[in-house]
């Protein structure tokens, strides 16, 4: 089966460029599955109901979220309607809304996708590696699901690392969100897990990680507040992850990464043919 991974959606520009080339990349690469990291896609802080629902009209199968998962209040009460949205697993008990939910693809292949937050460089939370370990347990690859997908929203590289590793040969594909940087360690590790660092943004690049850089870097200069954050407002780029997935394992054959739009450079092999011809 074929399943895309969006990255985190950053305001209008990144809402924009998905909702116009979604409906087109599903039946281009007919993708059997689509995840989208929606939790920057209101004005930068988390998600509304009506965005929530835009984008899986324009074909996400599953939202994901992190660390401004609740940044918009109406999350904390509309989530537990919405199978296909879901917040990071290893959340304090009691929190609205679950970390892990089983949804059916267009090849009628049954999906586990599971949210997760690092720890390092991030608030204090349960143990990402034991929480998708226990969820994994109960319902694991080709006996409770056909595939498992997780994003795992974490700032270090390591921690991301770690858990692909951790997980190899046990779920379909790791990707990482949350620093709005594509990676380029896009790989399948030795057991058949496919595997990224980070999925990247899908927004304007023209900015500081999607928001206008005017605020940022005031800030890094003065250290004294002069306004919010606001998305940029160029036209978005679509960054994430393609991954190609055995329907009799349910581990991963190939992937690649996902760039379309105006700013992300090409890969090395075109940049050497285009500059031959040059
Ligand atoms: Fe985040």
């Amino acid at each position: 089966m074929r399943l895309l991974f969006l990255g985190d959606i950053v305001g209008r520009s990144g809402r924009t460029a998905v909702c116009e080339a979604l409906p087109k990349l599903i039946s281009r690469h007919s993708l059997d599955f689509v995840i989208i990291n929606g939790e920057n896609s209101a004005g930068g802080f988390g998600i509304t109901e009506a965005i929530l629902n835009d984008l899986i009209d324009a074909g996400a199968d599953c939202v994901t979220l992190g660390n401004h998962a609740f940044d918009q209040k109406d999350t904390l009460v509309y989530i537990d309607r919405h199978d296909r949205l879901i917040r990071p697993l290893n959340f304090p008990r009691g929190t609205p809304g679950k970390g892990a939910t089983l949804l059916k693809a267009k090849n009628g292949a049954d999906v586990l996708v599971i949210n997760a937050m690092g720890r390092v460089f991030m608030t204090e939370l349960d143990c990402p590696f034991r929480a998708i370990d226990n969820e994994i347990t109960a319902c694991s690859l080709k006996m409770g699901a056909d595939v498992i997908f997780v994003d795992f929203h974490a700032e270090a590289t390591s921690e991301k690392q770690a858990l692909g590793l951790f997980l190899d040969g046990r779920v379909s594909g790791v990707v990482g969100t949350h620093t709005h940087t594509p990676t380029s360690d896009h790989r399948v590790l030795p057991s058949g897990t496919a595997y990224m660092s980070d999925a990247g943004m899908c927004g304007d690049y023209n900015s500081v990680l999607g928001m206008e850089s005017d605020e940022p870097i005031n800030r890094f200069l003065t250290k004294i507040p002069r306004g919010r954050y606001e998305p940029s407002s160029g036209q978005g780029t679509l960054s994430g992850f393609a991954v190609e997935i055995d329907d009799k394992t349910g581990l991963a054959t190939h992937c690649a990464a996902l760039r379309q739009g105006p700013h992300l450079e090409p890969a090395m092999r075109s940049f050497w043919r285009d500059a031959a011809q040059s």
